[in-house]
């Protein structure tokens, strides 16, 4: 058998070992993973991984990609937000098709289908928003047949037209559990939240605290309340959710109990969640960290980190929403219109590379784990993704474990005129990126191709 392109000498990482062999691709598959495959296959175009780890390609499971959203479209869509993806290392994302003002789930696969096609670069699926519970509940049936098994509520966005309330998680946790699906939720407590935000939306504290009112109106406890009525639901149904972008602590306490308790639920957390502090809102730019929910402190952060090692945390990725300086510049100086949400695609890999495997908090096979396999697994891409395995999609990242680069959103791929990380230096970013047997990375180098990424369509969930 001949192959297309071996990748030689490399450490194998997967969730549980570390294995030193060449890997062969053949079209887009992984086709042989042993030792000497170079050697033997001589003609074959070879990259030389010495010293370097080839791990599966990451899977972000929460990216929002040209997302109208705060009264303006978010500033990565399908090209940039795939480039930056293959950047740091990420062969799959996973975007939220959301319906808007009457439309049906269908309209909104479809529209989300028309962004993505032409300009993909890496492999992409779909979320499905359900925002009108008598609307779109007789609806999803036919979506999951599409391979969508995994929908998205929001418990906050009112004014957007997006909010659920308890009966719509209700309904929809019991249809899915009929159908095997996995229903995702954003979780914050609305009521209490528009409360604190009317009582502090006032021309004197928005002088003094500016974008820092951000964090006074969003209390630990307005995630907290919200996670813990999920897990009511959840417990009571039987069902299964998944709390997208958990950012406290107190977040992370509830759903261990409620796993030990035989609660079929899971959370993620996101990178900035767990490098990123409130502090940040009281400097100049502080509105541009603006994100929901926003960032907490070093306790949760802490947390956040247990909870990744130990798994009540299941995966991290990044719900990047890019907006540049001049739609964050909306805000003119009130907190309750800054669009909410940052880039981090393709910084994601290296956050968590390291500040988590380099730091100690993680070893690099809870590192695999839990930006490759455990996102594959959970939302119904394993083993065709997340895995280095014969008859895998030949979705592979090579990178160094320890050269650091300074992140300057100038010389990367992101279409954002800021980073939240400028000037770190991480290690992580990918020197070779494949998805699907193409290179989309080469020498750090990007020679992906628009609309190579294809629609990767799912007909189960699963479990970490
Ligand atoms: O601020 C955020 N997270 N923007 C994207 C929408 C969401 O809530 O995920
Ligand atoms: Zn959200
Ligand atoms: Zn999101």
């Amino acid at each position: 058998m001949s192959y297309d392109t071996i990748i030689a000498n490399g450490k194998l990482i997967s969730d549980t070992k570390t294995t030193q062999a060449d890997i062969a691709i053949k079209g887009e598959k992984i086709a042989a993973i042993g030792k000497g495959l170079a050697k033997k296959h001589k003609g074959v175009p070879t990259i030389d991984a010495k010293g370097r780890y080839v791990i599966p390609g990451g899977i972000d499971v929460h990216v929002h990609l040209a997302l109208p959203f705060c009264g303006t479209v978010s500033a990565d869509d399908y090209d940039s937000g795939t480039r930056a993806a293959a950047a740091g290392g990420v062969t799959t994302v996973i975007d939220f098709a959301i319906p808007y003002g009457e439309e049906s789930l269908q309209q909104a696969v479809d529209n989300w289908m028309k962004r993505a096609a032409d300009k993909a670069c890496v492999d992409y699926t779909f979320h499905c928003a359900i925002t009108n519970w008598a609307r779109h509940g007789p609806q999803i049936k036919d979506i999951f047949r599409q391979g969508i098994p995994t929908y998205k509520q929001f418990m906050i966005y009112e004014s957007q037209g997006w909010q659920s309330d308890d009966a719509a998680i209700y309904a929809a946790l019991r249809e899915l559990k009929d159908l095997g699906g996995l229903l995702l939720i954003h979780a914050e407590s609305s009521r209490v939240l528009d409360f604190l935000i009317n009582q502090n939306h006032t021309p004197e504290l928005m002088r003094k605290y500016g974008a820092y009112l951000h964090t006074m109106t969003r209390p630990n406890f307005i995630e907290a309340e919200a996670i813990e009525r999920v897990i009511h639901w959840t417990r009571v149904t039987k069902g299964r959710s998944f709390i997208v972008h958990m950012s406290t602590g107190e977040g992370a306490d509830l759903i261990k109990n409620a796993q030990d308790d035989g609660v079929d639920i899971l959370a993620e957390t996101c990178a900035q969640y767990l490098v990123l502090d409130d502090e940040k809102f009281k400097g100049e730019d502080g509105h541009l960290f603006a994100t929901c929910p926003q960032l907490k402190r070093p306790t949760d952060q802490k947390r956040l980190w247990q909870g990744i090692k130990r798994g009540e945390v299941c995966n991290v990725s990044t719900d990047t929403c890019t907006f540049t300086r001049t739609q964050k510049a909306m805000w003119n100086g009130d907190w309750t219109k800054i669009p909410m949400g940052m880039p981090g695609l393709e910084t994601l890999m290296p956050i968590v590379y390291t500040h988590g495997v380099l730091k100690n908090r993680l070893s690099i096979h809870d590192y695999v784990n839990r930006l490759c396999t455990a996102p594959a697994k959970i939302m119904g891409l394993f083993p065709r993704k997340g895995v280095l395995k014969v008859g895998s999609d030949a979705d592979i990242t090579v990178f160094h474990p320890t050269r650091k680069t300074k992140v300057d959103y100038k010389t990367m791929q992101t279409n954002c005129d800021w980073s939240p990380f400028q000037g770190w230096n991480l290690a992580g970013f990918a020197e070779h990126t494949f998805c699907r047997g193409r290179q989309v990375i080469d020498n750090y180098k990007f020679v992906g191709k628009n609309g190579y990424g294809r629609f990767i369509p799912r007909d189960h969930v699963g479990t970490a």
